[in-house]
């Protein structure tokens, strides 16, 4: 079984995208084959500034890492270390017809947000299709919002299948846990386009000030409260410890607290929470040399396995000599 997922390295990560996906990326090393990517060549559509490309990408390598991606478990590399995708990219493009990508609700949603509507953007769920089919993967951890580019991935490479002989290996979508809700300090759902995130490698302190600026409603604090679906108790639970979580439940169910306290606990659950993966990214940082070496050991084996689906791919429709 490979299970394969691309992250786009678009900047600072935050909870959501921690418990969101990565938290989930990372539990399917130890029974799964697992490939990871930093998607440079998606990012590329947004980030239009060399030096922060460069180190956004850097910078997510070593967030995997502390987060506890483990390389000797799961292959991590920079897609842009793989050219063979954008040469399977080719391939697909030309076998896939427009109205199938201007289905695609991620462009019409991007553009709507204000972003430039380029061919790159358009033609992203290809890109995206060779990123997977170029590893033979038959699973495929992505967040519900792009569950349409799993399918667009299968009607190109099944369509390819049709036309040259079977080529390559119809994939899955496996379609992350969103059960945990993960809110913003402003309480809308946790995202860069809300400007609502707290990021996971933040300094304790800026992030207990954070904290303690949380939006709260204005009920009166002596009123008995359910827990579940306040910004602070939701986010409290997914730092704190089962035990802890259970006595801050009671604590609303019984009222007569005051919100200053729970924020506090709250803030000093996600300095022990984060604590140990902030110390380990200040490790892998201070070594960046160490961190090359893994993305370049990682590269050469996903490439390993990308040159052989391109050429199955070549041969198959007539490129290369069969
Ligand atoms: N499009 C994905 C996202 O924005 C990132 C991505 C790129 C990806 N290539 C992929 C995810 C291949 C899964 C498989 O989140």
């Amino acid at each position: 079984m490979r299970v394969l997922s691309g992250i786009q390295p678009t900047g600072a990560i935050h909870w959501g995208n921690y418990f969101g996906a990565i938290r989930q990326y990372i539990a399917l090393q130890d029974n799964e084959q697992a490939f990871y990517f930093i998607a440079n060549l998606h990012a590329l559509n947004a980030v239009r500034d060399a030096a922060k490309l460069r180190q956004y990408t850097f910078d997510m390598a070593v967030d995997l890492l502390a987060l506890g991606l483990d390389p000797n478990k799961a292959t991590l590399f920079v897609q842009s270390d793989v050219p063979e995708i954008s040469q399977l990219c080719w391939i697909l493009l030309t076998g896939t017809p427009m109205g199938l990508l201007e289905r695609c609700v991620a462009y019409k949603d991007k553009i709507a947000k204000g972003q430039s509507a380029d061919a790159g953007l358009f033609t992203y769920p290809i890109l995206q299709a060779a990123d997977i089919l170029a590893y033979d993967s038959d699973t495929v951890p992505v967040g519900a919002d792009q569950v349409q580019h799993i399918e667009v991935c299968r009607d190109v490479a099944g369509s390819f299948n049709h036309q040259f002989g079977q080529t390559f290996v119809l994939p899955k979508a496996y379609v992350l846990e969103a059960s945990a809700r993960v809110p913003g300090i402003d309480g809308e759902k946790m995202s860069k386009s809300y400007n609502n995130t707290l990021a996971v490698f933040e300094d304790a302190k800026t992030q207990r000030k954070q904290i303690m600026r949380i939006v709260t409603d204005s009920r009166p604090m002596e009123e008995a409260k359910e827990p579940a679906g306040d910004v602070l108790y939701d986010l409290f639970s997914l730092v704190a410890p089962e035990s802890d979580r259970e006595s801050m439940a009671a604590l609303y169910r019984r009222g007569g607290f005051g919100y200053g306290e729970v924020k506090k606990a709250l803030a000093d659950a996600a300095e022990k929470f984060w604590a140990e993966p902030r110390a380990r990214r200040a490790e892998l940082a201070a070594n960046p040399k160490q961190i090359h070496e893994i993305l370049a050991a990682g590269a050469a084996k996903a490439r390993k396995k990308a040159s052989e689906v391109l050429a199955r791919a070549q041969r198959a429709c007539g490129i290369a000599a069969s």
